[in-house]
């Protein structure tokens, strides 16, 4: 007997899909997208506000600064439930309980290996006491909190009878979630589909709990399986915004969710995310962590929506169902808007902020914004929306910082060799000045950063992108740096490349020193 594919028994009745979002957990995994308190609470906010249903914000017990994220969003977050991970031990459940206490909709995700190969080499443990273990953590979990999830790790590659034990295991215990990972990526749709299946038709008390799915994109499945799943009755999916996550990453939720908005006619699932967010969610994602998102990449890739081959833009311009099977604007990606000139006003300024989310701005933000407008204004003759966003973004970065630019001088070209900087550098209310030469312009700036304020901090990313076309577009860079294991991303936007580059350094350097925690320099 196909096992997997016969008809279900208990296949749920519900078409509304759970969005369960990773991107601060499994997605922080990735390594280099490691983010910092306030880039996570802004991250939270942002997926709350498109309508995830469950954020898992944290890993409670792997530090301090992990703890106090999942604290903190647990705090802000309202509309969402707010979740954090924990092994299969007392001292993981216990935190992660911590942790989550104060969000209004609290959830503790536990999880175990179940697959042959982890349990006899990782966990060294024997199917028996996993079992076991299942039983007891569910348990301790469940007397902390009601939400429950639990979680097969490496799922799609145990055995039926001892996932199906497990499972019942898991829900007998208490769990309202029952989470099947494909870890490392392994699964094929088909293959997927019919694990889920199989689960519906062995184990006994399934309809009691809400099957989730969990996959990774190894061999570039991970949105495929997940669909697949949600076919097969899981009502639950993981993902995360970019795709980000651990290797190649998890199924990205930009395309799960409109995979599911598009295809109505052969998946008639929803989920309560508002699409027209997605590109402002990929946007701050991918400007946190310094993962640019490629431009061929499905709904957020910067050519997703365009069209360059003549046969194509004519049948566009006939009739856009020719070449396009979703809109721009249903990701949230309008026309790039001419907004404002030199000569518009404080009160239109204002309103634009508001028109792009920006309304909880107070008073003397909205002057200092306007004042950077004005004077990008002076420098660029067409603002556009984009503009607006990185000009905010930016000011919002610098709030608290210690270390702040005053004043950058480049010589460099044909003439100038080797390129010298000469930079100014306020560091806590003190001007420091000097010269530095490189083997090129940045490197001159970074090297003048260098002597200004010494740091073994080694670069390992340094990134330009350009926020609009022209050649007198802002550059939004991103450098990140590492200095014993802990890694930061810094940006900085500006229409000098230049300048840009010094205020991301300064911002990556800004970063290291909140994780230092030192007072002193
Ligand atoms: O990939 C995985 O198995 C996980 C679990 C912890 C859910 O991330
Ligand atoms: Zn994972």
């Amino acid at each position: 007997m196909n096992e997997g594919t016969s008809p279900m028994s208990k296949a749920p009745d519900s078409s509304r899909i759970t969005i369960f979002d990773t991107t601060l957990r499994d997605g922080e995994q990735s390594p280099g997208a490691s983010m910092n308190l306030d880039e996570k609470l802004r991250i939270a906010s942002v997926l709350e506000a498109m309508g995830v249903d469950v954020i898992e914000a944290g890993f409670p017990i792997a530090s301090e600064g992990d703890f106090e994220a999942v604290n903190e969003i647990a705090k802000a977050i309202k509309g969402a439930a707010v979740c954090g991970l924990a092994r299969a031990t007392r001292a993981d459940i216990d935190r992660c309980a911590e942790a989550i206490k104060p969000a209004l909709r609290p959830r503790i995700h536990t999880f175990i290996s179940t697959s042959p190969l982890h349990m006899k080499h990782k966990l060294r443990m024997e199917p028996d006491d996993v079992l076991a273990a299942v039983t007891t953590s569910v348990t301790m979990a469940r007397n902390l909190t009601d939400d429950v999830e639990w979680s097969a790790e490496d799922g799609s590659r145990t055995e039926h009878d001892f996932l199906c034990r497990c499972v019942e295991a898991a829900i007998n215990a208490g769990a309202g979630t029952v989470n099947i990972p494909d870890t490392v990526g392994y699964a094929l749709p088909d293959e997927f589909a019919g694990l889920i299946a199989m689960l519906f038709n062995r184990v006994p008390n399934i309809a009691k709990a809400v099957i989730s799915v969990h996959c990774h994109n190894d061999l570039g499945l991970g949105v495929a399986n997940s669909l697949a799943a949600v076919g097969a009755g899981a009502r639950q999916v993981e993902c995360t915004v970019n795709g980000l996550g651990e290797r190649a990453g998890n199924a990205a939720m930009e395309e799960i969710v409109m995979a599911l908005r598009t295809r109505q006619d052969i998946m008639p699932y929803s989920s309560g995310i508002k699409t027209e967010d997605i590109t402002k969610a990929s946007r701050l994602v991918s400007a946190i962590t310094g993962f640019t998102v490629q431009p061929n990449k499905a709904v957020v890739g910067a050519n997703a929506f365009a069209h360059e081959a003549g046969i194509h833009q004519d049948g566009m311009l006939k009739h856009a169902g020719t070449y396009e099977i979703m809109t721009p604007e249903s990701v949230g990606l309008s026309k790039s808007t001419l907004v404002l000139g030199k000569h518009s006003g404080r009160h239109a300024f204002a309103e634009k902020l508001k028109d792009l989310g920006y309304g909880e701005m107070g008073d003397n933000a909205v002057q200092d914004a306007f004042k950077r407008f004005k004077d990008l204004a002076d420098k660029k003759k067409d603002i556009f929306d984009e503009d607006i966003i990185a000009l905010v973004d930016d000011q919002v970065l610098r709030a608290d910082d210690r270390i702040r630019l005053s004043a950058l001088e480049v010589l460099c070209g044909t003439k100038h060799q080797p390129p010298e900087a000469e930079l100014s550098l306020e560091i806590d209310g003190e001007e420091k000045s000097c010269k530095a030469t490189g083997d090129g312009p940045v490197d001159a700036a970074f090297n003048c950063v260098k002597e200004l304020f010494p740091h073994d901090a080694n670069l390992q990313l340094y990134q330009v992108h350009a926020v609009t076309h022209g050649t007198d577009a802002q550059a939004e860079v991103t450098v990140r740096l590492e200095e014993g294991g802990r890694t930061v991303n810094g940006q900085g936007a500006d229409t000098d490349t230049m300048v840009a580059s010094v205020k991301a350094y300064v911002n990556a350097l800004n970063k290291l020193l909140v994780k230092r925690g030192k007072k002193g320099l």
